[in-house]
């Protein structure tokens, strides 16, 4: 008996599944299934073969994937973010390390079941970083993978942690098992920026005040920034997280140099996202009202990254500079879809 292959998705109902979903089913032959505490977005149902709900940590519930589908290819989206995290760090924990312990061992048992690589793509984050103060911030530049690995919150801790662990799989795992089980597990991570989406708004995270400044623009509402104008960290358009997911996905394996890579698209200050919003929207109202704790996760998060190598390795090239992001894509999708929700 067969089984049918497909890739999967977990955290499928979050920002991200959003648009990667939306990518994959443009091309057919590679059906998709997801997974999620939470059922899919209505519009979005028709375009997986199955939605599982549920959760990452059950094993029953990973079983059942593995005894009917081949999967060749995991996206493990699944995360409790940096501001959530502090709230219930031992459920961050649970769900970002123990969560990603358990996909990885479920694309160990898939490789072994089918004797081929399990390519698991995996999102980490500027969050992995951790400066140790706003001096040392500015001086850093464009800050390379290597540097500055203390990060400061359980969700960082956990990013870090679980790259590792990701290498571990593909690098190390059983290594003093006479029978040879390594190498099932092809890991590639990639630590994204704060990301921007027209569709969707996040929550749960810090460097949230970007996209959330922009909809409540779009929606005629008041919204004060918690950071100060002049914090600085970088961001990325949704479609181009989405293609660079994709790009890293389907790279050929000997083109790869590392396990974990920086992207970045670009780094604008919060005032300048203001100034941005507020001539496309003149009649928003956007304060500063700084919020110190939230501040002082974003204070050591980098200003910028160096991603030559994802650049290199796998063509990372993102689409959208900041203007373009904001002028081609975020204005007018957001203003397109609240015109919309409102008729
Ligand atoms: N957007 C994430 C957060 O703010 C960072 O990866 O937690």
């Amino acid at each position: 008996m067969s089984r049918k292959p497909v890739v999967l998705i977990t955290g499928a109902s979050g920002e991200i599944g959003h648009g990667l979903i939306e990518a994959l089913s443009k091309t057919p032959d590679r059906p998709v299934i997801t997974l999620d505490l939470a059922p899919l977005d209505p519009g979005l149902a028709g375009r997986v073969r199955q939605h599982y709900v549920g959760s990452i940590l059950d094993p029953q519930l990973l079983d059942r994937i593995l005894a009917e589908y081949e999967i060749n290819l995991i996206f493990h989206l699944a995360a409790v973010l940096s501001t959530r995290g502090e709230f219930a760090p031992m459920t961050a924990h649970k769900v970002n390390v123990e969560g990603t312990l358990q996909m990885l061992e479920f694309a160990q048992k898939e490789g072994e079941s089918h004797g081929q690589p399990v390519v698991f793509v995996y999102p980490s984050s500027i969050a992995a970083y951790g400066l140790p103060n706003l001096n040392v911030k500015q001086q850093a530049g464009k800050v390379r993978e290597e540097q500055f690995n203390t990060p400061t919150t359980m969700y960082g801790c956990n990013k870090l942690y679980g790259e590792l662990l990701g290498s571990y799989y593909a690098g190390h795992y059983k290594q003093l098992s006479i029978h040879q089980v390594r190498g099932k597990v092809d890991f590639r991570g990639l630590r994204f920026p704060g990301l921007i989406s027209a569709i969707t708004a996040p929550s749960g995270g810090t460097s949230d005040y970007a996209p959330e400044m922009i909809h409540a623009a779009a929606q005629g509402k008041p919204y004060a920034c918690f950071v100060r104008p002049d914090t600085r960290i970088p961001f990325m358009a949704m479609p181009d997280a989405v293609d660079s997911l994709l790009r890293l996905a389907e790279c050929p394996h000997e083109r790869l140099t590392r396990t974990v890579y920086n992207l970045g698209a670009f780094s604008p200050s919060a005032q300048e996202i203001h100034d941005e919003v507020a001539s496309a929207f003149p009649d928003a109202t956007i304060s500063f009202q700084v919020d110190e704790r939230r501040q002082g996760i974003v204070d050591t998060w980098p200003a910028d990254v160096e991603d030559s190598s994802a650049r290199r390795d796998w063509g990372h090239s993102p689409r959208f500079g900041f203007r373009e992001a904001f002028r081609e894509y975020l204005i007018p999708t957001i203003r397109e879809r609240y015109a919309a929700l409102k008729s």
